[in-house]
């Protein structure tokens, strides 16, 4: 086989976030992409993202897309919805590698099953206002109504591990009062955080509203993308080189715990990487 395919074959996917969040998206790839290695770099020094300007996050999230270039990685997802709503499209022609995010799969498939045409969007402020999901869904079903609420709160609740808490559940409620009245079908859960407090927000908005996730749909979107450049790994390769490899920008120790408490797998360490040089 030609080496430099083969190389590419048995190469990590680089997946990044702006911190611990997109360890859901990681989750799925795990379970949907099994014998893809991953190298995951969380930006802990500079969360969150969300309350952040396009520009700074463009500035972030170019230097983490070189950092996994230069690791050798052989398609990147940015697994944040903030990054992938603002970022995404600016660094992407600078890759020599395929790069997508989670918006795109996410409205797609929700522009694509939702019964009535009403769709409901959460995400960080960032997300809500760009304004990214309705641009999308739009694609796929210009006629659909969008209708997004930032819900900033849910991140640190989740973060603090407060899944269940009442004050969580407080917080969940006047959230997604506003989309009671609207008859929105479909709700997707824009943020990476999110799938976390997913039955949660199913009881609250009942069951006759379909919650997607756009982690899922990513990992979907990530086989895809390697069969059509051929690269999706066959499970050979280089046995000594570790599955999964995990970078921070700062608080690894604090990361590492998070991980073990939602991966499919125990993570041994966190590395520390001082991502501005
Ligand atoms: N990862 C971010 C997102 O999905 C949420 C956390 C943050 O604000 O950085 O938008």
């Amino acid at each position: 086989m030609n080496q430099s395919l083969d190389y590419k074959i048995h190469a990590p996917i680089g997946v990044f976030d702006s911190g611990v969040g997109g360890l859901t998206v990681a989750r799925e790839i795990m379970r949907q992409l099994p014998k893809e290695r991953i190298i995951y770099f969380g930006d802990t020094a500079r969360v969150p993202y969300g309350s952040k300007s396009k520009e700074t996050i463009i500035r972030y999230s170019r230097q983490i897309a070189h950092f996994l270039e230069s690791r050798g990685v052989k398609a990147i997802v940015a697994a944040c919805n903030t990054a992938s709503a603002y970022a995404l499209e600016e660094i992407r022609p600078e890759l020599k590698i395929p790069a997508i995010g989670v918006v795109k799969p996410g409205a797609k498939v929700a522009a694509e099953t939702t019964a009535n045409g009403r769709i409901g969007v959460i995400g960080t402020e960032g997300t809500i206002a760009s304004q990214i999901y309705t641009e999308m869904i739009h694609r796929h079903n210009p006629d659909a109504s969008v209708m997004g609420k930032a819900c900033p709160l849910f991140v640190p609740l989740v973060e603090e591990g407060w899944l269940k808490d009442p004050v969580t559940i407080e917080v969940a409620r006047r959230y997604l009062a506003s989309f009671q009245e609207s008859g929105i079908d479909t709700l997707i859960l824009g943020c990476t955080h999110y799938p976390l407090l997913r039955s949660m927000v199913q009881e609250i908005m009942g069951e006759g509203v379909n919650l997607v996730n756009p982690a899922y749909e990513t990992a979907q979107e990530l086989k895809r993308l390697l069969s059509q450049h051929k690269i999706p790994n066959d499970g050979k390769g280089d046995r000594q080189m570790p599955m999964y490899q995990f970078y921070v920008s700062d608080a690894a120790e604090k990361f590492k715990n998070f991980a073990n408490s939602i991966l499919p797998c125990e993570i041994e360490e966190a590395q520390l990487v001082q991502i501005e040089e």
